[in-house]
């Protein structure tokens, strides 16, 4: 099966009220892990490169594995650029064979914002690629850029950008944030911001980015076996859940696949010293991987089954 768009998954999580995952991609254990856990599942998947897997892997060795997954994998699955920063990366990733860019104007002034994003969808369009766009900003540490505050999205603003830009997708700030810090209080979304934005946008897929968990088995897990990971909380899955039926389609995981592959990583090292074979921990990071994103599949996206 080719690389597929993420439109005809969106249509069907809409209306079946579930959400696609976005796993970020930077090696091939990664790749392995996730389509793996996708293929038992039977559920449709996006596979996402920020810059710096680009940066750390090269754009053709990425796409190359995808590739090679689909060549085992009976499964829509679709290549997206994840927080493109302007409209050369996203025009490098169309021309090299990406269904799906992000542009990420979300830094930027309004009227700016638009234009690029317009910019991008028209050439994006040409080529038949999909277009997220991202309005409101979310806190956290996103390729080495921290920002304290989130902005949470205006919803007659997601209207207007939306209309103007023409962007397929779009992210919206409700209250979630990068990385594994993502709440010193207690933890909560804006519904009623998703709710008003979800019915002045009906049928349009919403993307929330910042969605890990953060599970605190494997905080404590990377914890007990070396380095400290201190007060890391992530977005409870119960929330997740319940966007997924608002209109939310895609839900980006990064963080919950780096630690789970640490926390491994260190209890093999922690139990097996002497090993020195890569295989010997990549293995077992590997399937720590698969369980993570079998999990989000059954429990926090549900999409079991969905194709
Ligand atoms: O939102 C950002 C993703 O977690 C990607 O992170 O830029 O370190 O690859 P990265
Ligand atoms: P997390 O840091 O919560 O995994 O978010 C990942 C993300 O939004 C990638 O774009
Ligand atoms: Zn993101």
């Amino acid at each position: 099966m080719p690389l597929t768009g993420p439109k005809e998954m969106f249509a069907k999580a809409y209306a079946g009220r579930y959400a696609v995952g976005a796993f970020n991609v930077n090696n091939m254990e990664i790749i392995q892990g996730i389509v793996w856990a996708a293929q038992e599942e039977r559920a449709p998947l996006i596979l996402q490169v920020s810059a710096g897997a680009r940066k750390y892997a090269s754009q053709p060795y990425l796409i190359k594995l995808v590739e090679a997954a689909l060549v085992e994998a009976d499964l829509p699955i679709c290549l997206h650029l994840d927080h493109g920063q302007d409209f050369d990366i996203c025009k490098a990733c169309i021309d090299g064979g990406f269904t799906s860019v992000m542009y990420d104007g979300s830094h930027l002034p309004f009227e700016e914002n638009i234009a690029v994003t317009k910019q991008v969808v028209e050439y994006a369009h040409s080529k038949g690629v999909w277009v997220e766009a991202e309005l409101g900003r979310l806190a956290g540490v996103e390729d080495e850029v921290s920002s304290e505050k989130s902005i949470y999205t205006d919803p007659d603003q997601a209207v207007e950008f939306v209309e103007k830009s023409g962007c397929d997708s779009l992210a919206i700030a409700i209250g979630t944030s990068h990385g594994a810090y993502k709440f010193t209080g207690e933890p909560k979304l804006d519904f009623e911001r998703l709710e008003k934005i979800s019915n002045m946008l009906p049928g349009y897929p919403i993307v929330l980015h910042g969605s890990s968990s953060v599970p605190q088995e494997f905080v404590e897990m990377a914890n007990a076996y070396g380095g400290e990971i201190p007060g890391a909380r992530g977005v409870p899955e119960d929330l997740l859940r319940k966007a997924a039926t608002y209109g939310v389609c895609k839900i980006n995981i990064d963080t919950d696949i780096r630690l789970a592959m640490t926390a491994t990583i260190r209890k093999f090292f922690k139990e097996n010293p002497s090993v020195f074979d890569p295989r010997g921990y990549l293995k077992p990071a590997r399937q720590a991987v698969k369980d993570m994103v079998q999990h989000k599949i059954k429990h926090v996206l549900g999409c079991s089954d969905a194709i």
